[in-house]
């Protein structure tokens, strides 16, 4: 097979106009305290990971710019939430739960009308092939009518009264304060709104912080977020995290941080509140899921599995398989098998149609790649596919590793990226071992026919990883299904209905079953004059 890597980079004009970004989006205005605020301060040049050859190269392609706030812009967004939430007492945080799903509706809307421009930027932005990238709004805009039904469906079973032991009261859920949402550049739209929106329809205030990459493809949102929301109650920042972020968590005010990304920066983070148990954190972070392939699989299932597992979105997922073990009996047929089916994906240009192999954002990812195969190699390691790890500018060609041991990063680290480590075992403790080892926790990967061989993975997997797949691959969804990991891989559980709890606390009103409690109790439900103590009816 040849590799014409230099082919799959296009002149400008050879763009097909219809994924062509026809303007650069150069964003001079933030949303904050209900106002698109003017930046006139320094910016952030964007480059996307597709080049563009020019007469002097290989250049990435300038889309845009966005502002590099300071803390003193954070601090007031900051101010700005919590006035909005104002202990409580603030319109959002009290108004009644019909009236806030209007409002995320109403929101809905105007996000599906930008739905054409935002799907162009994540591709632009993070490379993500444009089939995905259309996926990936989709689902985003799904996850958001689930969310509200699930609401519907807790607000319909706390709208009634719980009488026990001489007691009646009713117990809803109530919003936790102000929340800072940072998501991560791999899913910028999507995994940043499961954690923004339900945190916003369950009552809480907002400040959020968009992914580095995937910045701009939320500028067009900005105005829905403004109009659909009382003021002050989704706020942007922008800028350096290390420059803005800290001081929020310092100041004490942020109730809630939710971040998808690396355990090091939301440890670093959690531990600058002076109030620790005052914060709750609702995290998604590092993974190192494992496929296992014992010597009962069957092998193209798995090879198959493995490939989607470690390279969809060049294995950008946190979901993504990140080490395969394979029995030793196994272990040539599967690596010929797997480089056979690598050497079939399609690389290109993300809006190509079937493309599954595309350039990377982040600007130093080739080279962190490159280091973790020369790392492998200088162990006794060796790239066993063709072509397996050639690299130009921000396209990395998927390398199976072969045969990987605990000298290599690669056994350890999280590659995120588009190399596939392979370990052979002989003994199924091994695998296990690796994952009792592991820093990480999230998921696991079993193939196997063999029901006594599969049982015998599950009772000890289950207690070390969130989910045990068996013969298919990692993935967060369906979205129904609880998504969290032990260890540093996660803290709070996300899913529709989990996502909801996770941002919320039960409140309750209580008071002694007689007669004038309850004439009282009737007077204020008769007279709608609460919007928590109600018996409305959401339908
Ligand atoms: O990056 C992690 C995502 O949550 C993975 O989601 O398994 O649906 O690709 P996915």
């Amino acid at each position: 097979m040849s590799l014409n890597l230099e082919d799959i980079f296009l002149q400008e004009e050879d763009i097909p106009d219809e994924y062509a970004l026809h303007e650069q989006i150069d964003q001079r205005e933030y949303l904050s305290n209900g106002e698109m605020k003017a930046w006139n301060g320094p910016v952030n040049e964007v480059f996307s990971p597709i080049c563009v050859k020019t007469k002097d190269g290989l250049q990435r392609k300038r889309i845009g710019s966005f502002p590099v706030c300071t803390e003193k812009e954070s601090q007031e967004a900051l101010d700005a939430a919590v006035a909005a939430y104002d202990n409580g007492r603030g319109q959002w945080p009290t108004m009644s739960v019909a009236d806030r799903i209007t409002c995320v509706e109403n929101f809905t809307h105007k996000m599906i009308e930008q739905k054409d421009i935002v799907v162009k930027l994540i591709m632009w932005e993070i490379g993500k092939s444009y089939t995905d990238s259309v996926k990936e709004f989709d689902r985003t805009v799904e996850y958001i009518y689930a969310t509200i039904d699930a609401l519907k469906d807790i607000d319909r079973q706390s709208s009634g009264f719980t009488i026990e032991q001489g007691i009646i009261a009713q117990i809803r859920r109530s919003p936790l304060g102000v929340v800072l949402c940072m998501g991560p550049f791999n899913y910028p739209l999507n995994e940043t709104f499961t954690t923004l929106i339900p945190a916003l329809i369950m009552g809480n205030t907002l400040l959020f912080k968009p992914p580095k990459h995937g910045t701009l493809l939320h500028y067009p949102l900005l105005e829905a977020f403004r109009s659909s929301f009382p003021q002050g109650v989704v706020n942007t920042i922008y800028g350096r995290g290390n420059n803005i972020v800290p001081g929020l968590m310092q100041s004490g005010k942020i109730n809630v941080l939710t971040l998808i990304g690396s355990s090091r920066v939301a440890d670093e983070l959690k531990k600058l509140h002076p109030k620790v148990n005052r914060l709750r954190a609702i995290l998604g972070l590092d993974a190192k899921n494992a496929a296992i392939i014992t010597k009962d699989a069957d092998l193209d299932l798995a090879v198959s599995e493995t490939l989607l597992g470690a390279l969809s979105f060049n294995g950008q997922r946190c979901t993504a398989i990140k080490i395969v073990y394979v029995h030793r009996s196994l272990a040539q047929e599967f690596l010929k098998r797997l480089s056979a089916e690598v050497a079939k994906l399609k690389y290109g240009m993300p809006w190509e149609k079937g493309v599954a192999l595309t350039p990377l954002p982040e600007v130093g990812k080739p080279a962190y790649l490159e280091s973790c195969i020369a790392d492998a190699i200088a162990n006794g390691a060796k790239v066993v596919n063709e072509h397996g790890g050639e690299t130009l500018e921000s396209f990395v060609y998927p390398a199976i590793v072969y045969p990987v041991n605990h000298a290599m990063k690669l056994y350890r680290e999280e590659q995120f990226g588009p190399i596939i480590p392979v370990v052979p075992f002989d003994d199924l403790e091994e695998p296990i071992e690796y994952l009792i080892g592991s820093p990480h926790g999230q998921q696991v990967s079993i193939f196997s026919n063999n029901a006594s061989v599969v049982s015998s993975l599950i009772d000890p997997l289950v207690n070390q990883v969130s989910r045990v797949n068996i013969n298919c691959q990692c993935q967060r969804g369906p979205d129904v299904f609880p998504f969290t990991g032990r260890k540093d891989s996660a803290e709070g559980t996300l899913s529709v209905v989990d996502a909801l709890r996770s941002f919320s606390i039960r409140s309750l009103v209580a008071t002694k079953f007689t007669d004038s409690n309850k004439k009282l109790f009737n007077e204020i439900v008769s007279e709608n004059e609460s919007n928590f103590l109600s018996t409305k009816y959401i339908f």
